[in-house]
């Protein structure tokens, strides 16, 4: 399923009509020749839009990092204090744009479309053209959102835009072997286990293992 280029399904909210000043990015990759075109403004889900991150939402992603900072803390990296003010919260978002706008990643927020609360988000990044055609792949969903198949809804239709649209080949995620959730919501979309690497990010203070996995698009010739 690949999602309309623009405007998909029901605009619920002004901050949904993202802003996109420039014109429309295009990369031309010399091995496959494809053309990629700007994000869409928002993307459909059954509960969820998905809209690429951009400073508009700063205080919902504030109101986010803030509720949800013990339930995330196990799988992040130690956060300052300043992490959760909101000129913080401003800027990261206008990297996350910038990353959007320049081709190197797909940061996407989800968003409940009833209430305009951002539940959680996801994010492709590391973006590498050439032959490797391939990126990472991180997510979080709020501690009260979860158990209801959201962040699966919501991986569905988002990977489904990466393997067509963006025209990616792999997506690789990786989890600490205690993350049983993230273990089986990886499973559940597709993901196959490459193997553990040893002292692999520093999360929450320590060098912590990671299960290494990935996701190949079963398109030929992608
Ligand atoms: C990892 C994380 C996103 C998983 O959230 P989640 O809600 O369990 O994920 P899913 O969307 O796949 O939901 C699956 C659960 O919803 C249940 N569910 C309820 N209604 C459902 C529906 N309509 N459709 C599908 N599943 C449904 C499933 O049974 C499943 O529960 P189970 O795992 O206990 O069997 C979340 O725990 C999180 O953000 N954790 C902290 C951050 C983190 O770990 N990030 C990843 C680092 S690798």
């Amino acid at each position: 399923m690949a999602f309309p280029v623009a405007n998909a399904g029901r605009i619920v909210d002004e901050k949904f009509l993202i802003n996109h000043t420039s014109p429309p990015f295009q990369w031309e990759d010399n091995v496959t020749s494809v053309h990629i075109d700007a994000l869409p403004s928002a993307m459909s889900t059954a509960r969820l839009k998905l809209v690429p991150a951009c400073e508009q939402f700063t205080h919902e992603l504030r109101e986010y990092t803030v509720e949800n900072r013990a339930h995330l803390q196990p799988w992040e990296p130690l956060r300052a204090e300043s992490f959760f003010e909101t000129e913080s919260v401003r800027r990261r978002l206008s990297m996350m744009a910038h990353n959007n706008d320049s081709g190197v990643a797909v940061h996407l927020l989800l968003i409940a479309p009833g209430t305009g609360e951002m539940v959680g988000d996801c994010n492709f990044t590391n973006i590498v053209r050439g032959p490797f055609q391939a990126c990472h792949l991180g997510f979080s969903l709020a501690k009260r959102f979860e158990g209801q198949g959201l962040m699966r809804e919501a991986l569905t239709s988002a990977i489904t835009y990466i393997f067509d649209e963006i025209r990616l080949h792999r997506i690789m995620a990786n989890f600490r072997p205690e993350n049983a959730r993230g273990e089986r919501l990886l499973k559940r979309l597709g993901f196959e286990r490459e193997g553990l690497a040893r002292s692999y990010l520093r999360i929450n203070g320590v060098w912590a293992d990671h299960v290494l996995t990935s996701l190949i698009n079963q398109t030929p010739e992608r």
